[in-house]
């Protein structure tokens, strides 16, 4: 069946932008806030009011279409699993611990698969008013202007965006904190901003150089990933090999050497925790 890519964009884009003014009005509002796995996972009844409007509205234009979202694959206690039809993967809202706190960085972020590829990514902040965008093949943007990651080759050039909500994973833990302490050791700075999909299109502009985590899932990766690539970035799987987004590991960066440089430092990284370990019987 052929495609028409270019139509579903404009179509999804501007129910995008329709569901944000929810997230808009939101804002400053007093959410109901359950939590999920824990208290650093939250979900308010906004999360799922943007989830259900933009499915309800996308199945309308395009009733074959499948989805994968956040929301509603929690309600089922599923695991996500990409097929090759046409599928809309939905974070309603990424960043909604900011959401709840009222901090500005929340966005809706929305992939189209088709055939396993990524082919439209949008990621809207609807507080600050951007838009973030790329359909396969035609680069990236944002608010309609081109955007390219940055060209810097070094770590200790670099700012690096990393995430701390997974520490409070056992199995993650040590990781994630000896990967972090490698790069503050290193880098320009790091910062955590609490969107997944914010920081991928930050890496995507070229203002900030990398961003790394493991654990994430389809939803909080799909548009940021293609948006990165088509800014001229690279998206590896964090080990080194090639991204896969059901994998739940990620590294971003503007250039393929610092990509290099940071793949060794996780592995060493890494490699300290298994010494200590050791140590400790
Ligand atoms: C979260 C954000 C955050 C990351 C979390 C994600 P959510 O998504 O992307 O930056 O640290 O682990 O789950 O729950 O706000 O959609
Ligand atoms: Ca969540
Ligand atoms: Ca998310
Ligand atoms: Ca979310």
């Amino acid at each position: 069946m052929k495609h028409d890519v270019d139509q579903y964009f404009e179509t999804v884009l501007g129910i995008t932008r329709d569901a944000g003014k929810i997230i808009k009005e939101g804002i400053a509002r007093t959410k109901n806030v359950d939590t999920k796995l824990g208290s650093w996972d939250l979900v308010t009844q906004y999360d799922r009011r943007v989830e259900n409007v933009l499915m309800k509205e996308i199945s309308k234009k395009f009733p074959s279409h499948k989805f994968i979202a956040e929301e509603t694959n929690a309600e089922q206690k599923a695991t996500p699993e990409l097929t090759n039809a046409p599928t809309w993967i939905i974070d309603p809202i990424d960043g909604t611990t900011n959401f709840v706190h009222g901090f500005h960085l929340t966005c809706i972020s929305i992939a189209l698969s088709i055939e396993k590829e990524v082919v439209i990514g949008i990621i809207y902040n609807p507080i600050l008013d951007q838009l973030f965008t790329a359909i396969k093949g035609q680069g990236a943007h944002l608010n309609n202007q081109r955007i390219n990651a940055s060209q810097v080759e070094e770590l200790c050039k670099s700012m690096v965006c990393l995430e701390s909500s997974f520490a409070c994973i056992p199995s993650l833990k040590d990781s994630i904190m000896k990967r972090t302490e490698a790069c503050v050791k290193v880098a320009h700075g790091i910062r955590v901003l609490g969107s997944a999909a914010l920081a991928l299109c930050y890496v995507a502009m070229g203002v900030a150089e990398a961003y790394h985590i493991d654990g994430l899932q389809c939803w909080d990766v799909a548009a940021g990933a293609l948006i990165v690539r088509e800014a001229g970035g690279i998206v590896l799987d964090s080990t080194g090999g090639t991204f896969d987004m059901m994998s739940h590991r990620i590294l971003a960066c503007g250039t393929k050497k610092l990509a290099e440089e940071l793949v060794i430092l996780f592995k060493k990284a890494d490699a300290s925790i298994i010494k200590i370990n050791i140590n400790n019987g």
